[in-house]
């Protein structure tokens, strides 16, 4: 296998979600960017419409359609279209996490939890990714199978202090990887998580403190934050036939972060002293 054909998603055809901005909409024009014909979705049309609006000044392949990931009929109906428009479904981005105005004080602790925030925030993170596979895989299945990739997060592989029904949801997005793609491996689908550590989007502008930016980039190994193209380089790969023997995977895409001990911060800045004083 040489890497560039494998690489090509010419003839592909991708259901890209929550894919007007941030990570979702950097993956869509990755393989958009590789030959594949993309069904840009996003709860804001107008941002979806740009995306797609991009793709095609590029010389690329893209419609675009409003889709709240939290309604299984508008999921159904977006699987639907992609195969209405470009003939067949190979790839499905799942990647939509509730944005409600309470995502992150509804979200502090277990004690303080509301059952009515618990099951909201689920149904976006969570459940639509369920049933993005449930109407993916049959379309799929009519060619032979596919790639789905499921957006997961560093705060489901470890407790962090806060954000509980996030870290929780995120881990079931992993969970749920891995029984899709024991299930239906067999039948040609391929099923994969991505886990990113903090990654610089509008998302994270609008909800995460600074200083708490600031904490992770200093607590990665790598002296950068990621940018969502570092994301979307991994969806596109993903989804590729460069990709054909991996599934069933959660691949963190953190710089580093956690791969290292917790102390390892503290540890650095000891170092850092040490090697001040030996000056
Ligand atoms: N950015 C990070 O640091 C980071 C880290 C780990 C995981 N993630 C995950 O990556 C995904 C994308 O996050 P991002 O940072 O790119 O955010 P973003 O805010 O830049 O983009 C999110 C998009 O999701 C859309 N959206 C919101 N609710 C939706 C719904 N119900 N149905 C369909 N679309 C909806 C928004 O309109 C927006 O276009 C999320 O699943 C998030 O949890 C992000």
């Amino acid at each position: 296998m040489t890497l560039e054909p494998a690489m090509s998603l010419e003839g592909r055809v991708a259901l890209m979600t929550a894919a007007g901005s941030g990570i979702g909409r950097a993956s869509a024009l990755a393989v958009a960017s590789l030959g594949a014909s993309v069904m840009v979705t996003d709860i804001n049309a107008d941002s979806a419409r740009d995306v797609a609006d991009r793709i095609v000044s590029a010389g690329g392949r893209a419609r675009h359609m409003a889709l709240d990931v939290a309604q299984e009929e508008q999921i159904a109906a977006a699987v639907a279209a992609a195969v209405s428009a470009f003939g067949r479904l190979d790839i499905l981005h799942n990647n939509a996490a509730y944005q409600g105005a309470d995502a992150i004080e509804g979200d502090i602790d277990v004690v303080s939890m509301t059952v009515d925030f618990w099951n909201r925030m689920m149904a976006v993170n969570l459940t639509s990714h369920m049933l993005g596979c449930k109407h993916a895989i049959p379309a799929m299945l009519e060619n032979g199978g596919g790639s789905i990739i499921n957006t997961a997060s560093m705060y489901g592989l470890a407790a962090y202090q806060a954000m509980p029904c996030y870290g929780i949801s995120k881990a079931g997005v992993a969970m749920l990887t891995k029984y899709v793609a024991a299930s239906h491996g067999k039948r040609g689908i391929r099923c994969n998580a991505i886990a990113p550590a903090v990654i610089l989007t509008e998302g994270v502008k609008r909800f995460l403190p600074q200083e708490l930016v600031d904490m992770n980039e200093s607590h990665a190994a790598l002296p950068y934050l990621g940018k969502p193209e570092d994301v979307a380089s991994m969806v596109a790969f993903l989804a590729s036939d460069a990709a054909r023997f991996i599934s069933g995977q959660v691949i963190a895409i953190d710089g580093g972060t956690t791969a290292q001990l917790p102390t390892v911060t503290a540890a650095r800045a000891l170092a850092e002293k040490a090697r001040t004083h030996g000056r």
